[in-house]
């Protein structure tokens, strides 16, 4: 198999947040990351990069996409790949994370990928741990990956970030996947826009370098990405919206209130999705506009690049010779 498209290095042990970040450093990542999109596309998806390695998935809030596409990318890069969960590990028997962490550290993983309900939980991890970390969303704090492959998503159809307008629409305030977005689109010369009602939105959200938005029509205005995120109800404490019927009338995304956006806005949602609440199925499935199923795509491919980036990084191993 060919060798992938050579990034510049990537000068950090762990991966925890977008924030802090060069655009450089973005923009080799989504550079390996394309090469992987090709990998991903082959009969023969077996690769060597990660071979003798181990990769820990330890996710102690549910995911589908995250963690199936961690897993892949290990696998597809020849490592070996244990799942962890809360609910049959000896965190049920009172186990704090920290000796959870020095305890998988202790078998000599070479990264660890870690979903936290607590934001800065994965931060506390990685001072503990001899392994490169990977932040798969700790709380309300960031989601690195998911802007990752949001960026790439964005990059491969539009060719570019610079200067495009993005909306990022709905729960604002429990989103750490909002804020990994808006420290990718800023660092990458977007303009980012936040639409929502004024209680699902930060009071000082402006000082993350957004415009604020509570109308769609408004706010999606000559937008070229409508970027959906739906009611983080598991992080909410009492209700932040009146009903769900009167949210999706103001501030789901349906055909209506998408021809606010250019012409050829193209829509984009992180999953998981609520149908009907945030997004209507017929925008969700619009074939032509919807993205949603390619960012799940380019999720592997930026998580293998992640893998390689990270684990060359902790041998100083050169650039790959072969996939
Ligand atoms: N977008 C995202 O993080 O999805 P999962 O919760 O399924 O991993």
């Amino acid at each position: 198999m060919t060798a992938p498209h050579s990034p510049t290095s990537f000068g950090h042990r762990h991966l925890l947040g977008i924030e802090g970040l060069a655009a450089g450093e973005i923009t080799a990542l989504l550079d390996l990351s394309e090469s992987y999109v090709e990998h991903n596309r082959r009969r023969d998806k077996k690769g060597q990069v990660l071979r003798g390695r181990t990769l820990i998935n330890v996710f102690f809030e549910s995911s589908t996409r995250t963690r199936t596409s961690f897993e892949l990318a290990g696998k597809r890069l020849g490592a070996d790949v244990i799942n962890i969960s809360p609910e049959v590990s000896a965190v049920k028997k009172g186990e704090t994370l920290l000796d959870t962490a020095m305890t998988l550290n202790a078998m000599h993983p070479d990264v660890l990928v870690v979903r936290h309900p607590d934001s800065g939980a994965v931060h506390l991890l990685a001072q503990k741990v001899t392994c490169a970390v990977i932040n798969g969303g700790d709380g309300k704090h960031e989601h690195p990956t998911q802007a990752l492959l949001d960026a790439l998503t964005i990059r491969r159809r539009l060719g570019r970030l610079e200067g495009l307008m993005v909306a990022i629409c709905g729960d604002i305030l429990h989103s750490r996947v909002a804020r990994s977005n808006i420290h990718l689109l800023n660092i990458m010369g977007a303009r980012v826009r936040v639409v929502a009602p004024p209680t699902l939105l930060a009071c000082d959200i402006e000082r993350m370098g957004v415009e604020v938005f509570h109308d769609m029509r408004a706010g999606l205005q000559g937008c070229d990405i409508v970027m959906m995120l739906r009611l983080q109800t598991e992080r909410m404490q009492g209700s932040f919206v009146p009903s769900i019927r009167e949210y999706f009338h103001f501030f789901g995304l349906d055909h209506d209130k998408l021809a606010s956006a250019k012409p050829h806005a193209l829509i984009m949602h992180p999953g998981p999705m609520n149908r009907g609440v945030e997004i209507d199925s017929l925008v969700a499935d619009d074939i032509f506009r919807s993205l949603i199923h390619e960012q799940v795509e380019m999720g592997v491919a930026v998580r293998m690049a992640c893998l390689d980036l990270l684990t060359r990084d902790l041998t100083g191993n050169e650039p790959s010779e072969a996939v």
